[in-house]
């Protein structure tokens, strides 16, 4: 698929703006002319070839889709009147019902994509207002696809818990190899060695769990019926409190993002 429409994205600058544009243009889906990117400190050199504004209103104006990928903090004071047009925030915490009235449009989606946008392979859920029409939604999965892979979801409140799950779940991965560094390191592994055996062990489980596609517990499960040294990690990784410090860890992520919708 290729989008006919203006895609303008306010903060195109950053981290997940500019990852979002890399996807869309690397995938296709759009001409480089069609794209405008504002920025507000220094214009980022990239995106040669598309517009860049630090002027949100004219973005704005010369867009049929105007992203918004700013920091929560920096949304509010943002006056931008979208006039009816297809609002997508990625930001977490603002919710449905305040951006529609902030931007003067009923059709807004609420989407939260991964750093893995970087490389489309990011996770995006997302929902729409009831004024989102068939064709919007189809634009939304295609922008999202060129992204990684995308789900709409039935309730408001599952992008508040995915904003933990799979918005901040690429640095759980992460987490759990620095403590693996950490400990080899520790057992005297020059740091050299031990960073290509972990990096490499999650590259490679990460390849595994994308062309099997099988349920997690399946997994460890096999590992736990293997009896060997892996069951022996597993289990007393679980008798110390891995699943509950996950469960802790995502609940904290979860609240979070309702908290950052809270700020007036
Ligand atoms: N990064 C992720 O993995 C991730 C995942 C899910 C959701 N999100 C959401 O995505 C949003 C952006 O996150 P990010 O990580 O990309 O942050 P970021 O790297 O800080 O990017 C935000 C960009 O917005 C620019 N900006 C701020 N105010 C602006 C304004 N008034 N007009 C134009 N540009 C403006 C900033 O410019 P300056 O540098 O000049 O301040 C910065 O370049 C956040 O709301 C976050 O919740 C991020």
């Amino acid at each position: 698929m290729s989008v006919s429409l203006r895609i303008g994205i306010i903060g195109g600058s950053g981290w997940l703006g500019g990852a979002i544009a890399a996807s869309i243009l690397d995938a296709g889906l759009l001409e480089p002319r069609k794209l405008s990117l504002s920025y507000r400190g220094k214009q980022p050199d990239r995106f040669l070839n598309s517009f860049w504004t630090a002027d949100n209103q004219a973005l704005a104006d010369r867009s049929d889709v105007i992203f918004l990928s700013v920091r929560p903090d920096d949304w509010h004071p943002l006056d931008v009147d979208a006039g009816g047009k297809l609002v997508i925030s990625v930001m977490a915490g603002i919710g449905l019902a305040a951006l529609s009235q902030h931007h003067k449009t009923g059709r807004v989606v609420r989407a939260l994509p991964n750093a893995a946008a970087e490389v489309a392979k990011s996770y995006t859920p997302w929902i729409g207002t009831s004024e989102v029409t068939e064709n919007d939604g189809a634009v939304v999965r295609a922008i999202f696809e060129a992204c990684g892979s995308q789900d709409e979801v039935a309730r408001e409140s599952d992008i508040d818990y995915l904003t933990g799950l799979s918005g901040s779940g690429p640095a759980l991965p992460a987490l759990l190899a620095a403590a693996m560094m950490d400990d080899a390191v520790a057992r005297g592994l020059p740091a050299e060695i031990a960073r290509r055996a972990v990096n490499t062990v999650m590259t490679g489980a990460g390849r595994l769990l994308e062309r099997r596609d099988e349920s997690p517990e399946d997994v460890v499960q096999t590992f736990l019926d293997y009896r060997g040294t892996t069951a022996a990690a597993i289990e007393s990784m679980r008798a110390a409190g891995f699943d509950a410090s996950i469960a802790k860890g995502l609940s904290a992520a979860f609240e979070k993002s309702v908290s950052m919708g809270k700020v007036s």
